[in-house]
């Protein structure tokens, strides 16, 4: 593995850089001044976990070298935060800090902060530059693509914009300090891409699932190339979800119904990992696909320690009504992006109710 690699994504708003690789925080404040030649001031905003290490010092010390003022901001972790009221204290902050239309706004921290910084920067003053710092493995999902929104108590991700970040920096290293629970539900975005698009992935994933479960460092950096690289070549085809890039929502319609019913329950890739057992049902229903990918998929969850059932404690009726409610259902059916083997899948936009029952009871955990 390079010390750093890059991948380049296409945006309408303009193409940016992924850096993946070690010691990049150390150089951010150069790296800043590079793609934000003219940057008058910068937020930096934080998640409450990173206060525990060095993370912000590091990224605070650099962008202040180069000549960036910076203030720090630091938002409490967890989902809770990607609300409207969080959004205007952080409002409140900008406007304190003096920032005007040529500062940024960089976020440090998992999917809820790089979400949450990136839905402020895309609204204050009618948008500022935005820069990612992912520190989770499942933000490497959630860093690339431009998507960010904050969740309305109806619902997730129910207010947004498509923002993309002038920069994705991911510095792997912070990884080291990840709990073992998020490092697995990084996973499963990973396990996504290897099956809507890329079949030697997986099989890589099958043979090195258990260095990734152990941290090993190497190949987390090899596995977050690989997959980060299906993310933005996705998106470059098609940044604001006319076609394929509707396929990264495999496994996400079934997510989202349990999130909503069992908040805070569930990581976000743990939500994932159970829907894409229960869509791989689908399609197998309707002779999309057969057994054995569920056998596979099954097989590389559990290894990856992900769940794999749908818990008895919800209610089928009130999941499908959750479905109903998400934001990308449109008159009312039941779409699904459905596997056809490892590598491929497809959209089916009228999926009958009783096929999304029958598969979500034939998935809920024996008790
Ligand atoms: N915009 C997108 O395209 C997109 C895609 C996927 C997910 N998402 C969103 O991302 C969010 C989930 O992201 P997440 O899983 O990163 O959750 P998160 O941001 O809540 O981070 C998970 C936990 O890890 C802690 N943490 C973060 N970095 C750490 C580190 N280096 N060391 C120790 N602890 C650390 C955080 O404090 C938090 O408790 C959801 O809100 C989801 O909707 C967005
Ligand atoms: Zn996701």
């Amino acid at each position: 593995m390079n010390p750093q690699a890059t991948l380049r994504v296409i945006s309408a708003g303009g193409d940016y850089d992924v850096r993946i690789g070690r010691h990049l925080l150390i150089e951010a404040g150069n790296l800043v001044r590079s793609v934000c030649p003219d940057v008058t001031s910068a937020l930096l905003v934080v998640d409450s976990s990173l206060l525990a290490f060095t993370y912000a010092d590091t990224v605070e010390t650099s962008l202040i070298a180069c000549g960036i003022p910076t203030v720090r901001t630091v938002v409490a972790r967890g989902e809770a935060s990607k609300s409207l009221a969080t959004a205007e204290t952080l409002y409140t902050h900008c406007v304190d800090a003096g920032l005007d239309r040529k500062s940024v706004i960089l976020a440090l921290g998992g999917g809820v902060i790089g979400d949450l910084a990136g839905f402020v920067a895309a609204t204050y003053m009618r948008g500022v530059r935005f820069i990612q710092i992912p520190t989770t493995l499942l933000a490497h999902d959630a860093s690339i693509g431009g998507k960010v929104a904050i969740n309305l108590p109806q619902g997730k991700n129910l207010v947004g914009a498509f923002h993309p970040p002038r920069l994705v920096l991911y510095d792997v290293e912070t990884l080291r300090t990840l709990p073992a629970r998020e490092r697995s539900s990084g996973m499963a975005e990973a396990i996504k891409h290897g099956v809507i698009r890329n079949e030697a992935f997986f099989s890589w994933l099958e043979e090195n699932m258990e260095n990734l479960i152990a941290g090993e460092l190497d190949a987390t950096e090899q596995m977050l190339y690989t997959s980060c690289a299906v993310k933005a070549e996705i998106v470059s085809e098609d940044e604001t979800e006319q076609g394929t890039r509707a396929f990264l929502n495999f496994g996400h319609t079934v997510a989202h119904a349990i999130e909503a019913l069992a908040y805070g329950q569930f990581a976000h890739g743990e939500a994932v990992a159970i829907g894409m057992v229960v869509e791989s049902s689908i399609s197998v229903s309707l002779g999309h696909c057969d057994e054995a990918l569920i056998v596979r998929l099954r097989a590389l969850l559990a290894a990856a320690q992900l769940p794999q059932h749908v818990p008895p404690s919800l209610d089928v009726d009130a999941l499908i009504a959750a479905m109903r409610h998400d934001k990308k259902a449109t008159k009312k059916q039941l779409a699904f992006v459905l596997p056809t083997r490892i590598g491929h899948v497809l959209l089916e936009r009228d999926v009958e109710e009783s096929v999304v029952k029958a598969a979500l009871r034939a998935q809920i955990a024996p008790s």
